[in-house]
């Protein structure tokens, strides 16, 4: 696993350090964390007791799967990451979940991976998309929707580009204010500050979001239905389309039940 060398701070790409600074900035940085894990989990289309398949393009830690494999007892779960780190930590995250549960690594930017999605319910990606320019997701989402199963959804939670100098204004500054509040006004926002973790300030070539309007197009055109933006805070928003729309079979898993079950496992981490 030698060959991951993204690097945020430096030549454009995510590194391993990045990976570190990420985990133990995310319970400041992240808006809303549990909130956008629960948002992304109760959206997916399969009753509680059913069995399917999720993928989680760009894993981290582990914490969107676990809170997936938690609420789904019949899931199983394809966690994917290029980060052996991110990876190695995962492994303890969806411990629980046992065989229901596999990780791999991978480039996203590549095409050699997009077999494993063949037939599955459900893919999903937390902040990890916006390492892709506008081409490179609109792209991504055609394959995706290639590949899914009939009843499969494609539910994202990412940073979205401002289209405004307000909204930049405005996302910037919620963000910061986000960060301030989960830190509890303690040293978390100071390292937040430090790392020029906020975007909307402090952009850098590794992170290309693309605004939410564009990436709901490019699901449209893709062929997902019902596409819309469920959630959105500081910048970051949760978002999505499906292959049909219908009632599930059986009882869903619903926002609350998520956000308890979204909160332990971030609690954990
Ligand atoms: C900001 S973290 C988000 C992690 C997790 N999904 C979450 O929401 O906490 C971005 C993740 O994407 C992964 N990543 C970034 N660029 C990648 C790439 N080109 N190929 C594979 N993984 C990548 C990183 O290793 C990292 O785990």
């Amino acid at each position: 696993m030698g060959d991951f060398t993204i690097d945020k701070s430096g030549n454009g790409e995510w590194a391993e350090e990045d990976s570190r600074t990420y985990s133990d900035l995310a319970p400041v940085a992240v808006p809303g964390r549990a909130e956008q894990i629960a948002a992304l989990t109760c959206l997916v289309p399969f009753s509680a007791q059913e069995a399917f398949t999720a993928v989680d393009l760009g894993c981290g830690q582990g914490a969107l799967g676990a809170t997936i494999m938690s609420c789904f007892p019949h899931a199983s779960l394809l966690a994917l990451d290029g980060s052996e780190a991110m990876l190695h930590t995962a492994r303890d995250t969806l411990r629980a979940a046992g065989e229901r549960a596999t990780r791999a690594k991978f480039q996203l930017s590549s095409s050699d991976w997009i077999e494993l999605v063949e037939g599955a319910g459900c893919v999903l990606s937390s902040l990890a998309f916006h390492h892709l320019d506008g081409p490179a997701k609109k792209h991504l989402f055609q394959r995706l929707h290639g590949r899914l199963s009939g009843r499969g959804a494609l539910l994202i939670a990412d940073l979205v580009e401002p289209q405004v100098p307000q909204a930049r204004d405005l996302f910037a500054l919620t963000w910061d204010r986000s960060a301030w509040e989960q830190a509890g006004g303690g040293g978390g926002f100071d390292r937040f500050v430090e790392t020029r973790w906020n975007h909307f300030y402090f952009p850098d070539e590794s992170d290309k979001p693309s605004p939410l309007y564009h990436q709901l197009q490019w699901l449209e055109q893709a062929g997902f239905v019902a596409v819309d933006c469920f959630w959105m805070q500081a910048g970051h928003a949760v978002y999505g389309g499906f292959k049909e729309v219908g009632p599930l079979s059986g009882e869903g898993v619903g926002y609350e039940h998520a956000l308890a079950m979204a909160e332990e496992v971030v609690a954990r981490l």
